[in-house]
């Protein structure tokens, strides 16, 4: 049965019935067609894109440009999935109309459906906006991978009681500015609760518990593709990285050892017409 394309409000509907909500990275029209057809609510292509696609050594160096290329792709898969769309790092933090801007050429040229954009309480302003301009906004508190030199390195946020009040504060700022859902990484799991609690809209948890609203994960973690490293959060489904390789080996030895391509992999011609030429 072909499932109807999932709303922001069918999202709201999700937190308010206790439903949760599931979000998958995609980066490319192959695995965004897998994502969709598993029946995921939402696709987010996130800038994790730079490190577990691009080969960046961090999220820092993704540019708009690489950021739409990518999400053409995923939006042209995803027939039911909201896709959300990561602004890159100063894409929106450099004006208020340069955030608009950009966060337009996700809408209207790679046909994304909402942005996510990383910051606190000072990224209020910036929410309001985009949002003002008809744009759905979806925040991401917590450890945010952008700044992540500012928090000191990639670590676990709002361990303490001070950090963890900044942390409330931030979500119900962003919620005030009009965001329809919030992404929160690395956070302590009572922490994530407690957000998910105060707020209105939905939260999706990343490393943060399971009280929140909804987990999303990063596609290369979950099959077992990015071995650079795993954080502790990611949970791998599946290993694929192993049967690629082998089957890599195998296509070279059969190759060097001609064995492929084999008879029900050629062509035939009729050997009267080879002998014309
Ligand atoms: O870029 C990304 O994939 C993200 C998720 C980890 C939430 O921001």
């Amino acid at each position: 049965m072909e499932r109807k394309k999932v709303t922001l409000a069918a999202l709201q509907q999700k937190k308010e019935s206790g439903r949760k909500i599931t979000m998958m990275t995609a980066y490319d029209y192959p695995s965004a067609r897998l994502v969709d057809e598993a029946g995921m609510d939402t696709i987010l292509v996130g800038d994790s894109l730079g490190m577990v696609v691009l080969g960046y050594d961090s999220t820092v160096p993704v540019t708009m440009d690489e950021m739409i290329h990518h999400c053409k792709a995923v939006t042209r898969a995803a027939k039911s999935c909201l896709v959300i769309g990561d602004m890159p790092f100063l894409s929106y933090q450099v004006s208020i109309d340069k955030a608009i801007e950009n966060a337009g050429r996700f809408v209207k040229e790679a046909r994304c459906d909402a942005v996510k954009l990383e910051g606190g309480s000072e990224m209020a302003p910036v929410v309001r906006a985009i949002v003002r301009a008809g744009i759905p906004v979806c925040g991401h508190i917590g450890l945010t991978p952008q700044t992540a030199t500012m928090l000191s390195g990639f670590r676990v946020q709002g361990k303490d009681a001070e950090s963890a009040n900044k942390l409330v504060v931030a979500a119900r700022d962003i919620e005030e500015a009009g965001a329809f859902m919030l992404v929160m990484e690395c956070i302590p799991d009572l922490l994530g609760g407690r957000i998910t609690r105060e707020l209105k809209i939905p939260t999706i948890g990343i490393g943060a518990g399971k009280e929140c609203d909804g987990q999303v994960l990063v596609y290369h973690d979950l099959v077992g593709l990015f071995e650079r490293f795993t954080p502790k959060f990611a949970k791998q489904y599946v290993n694929l990285s192993p049967l690629v390789r082998e089957a890599l080996l195998q296509f070279r030895k059969e190759v060097e050892e001609g064995a492929f391509p084999g008879s029900e992999h050629t062509f035939a011609m009729k050997p009267e017409e080879a002998g014309k030429g």
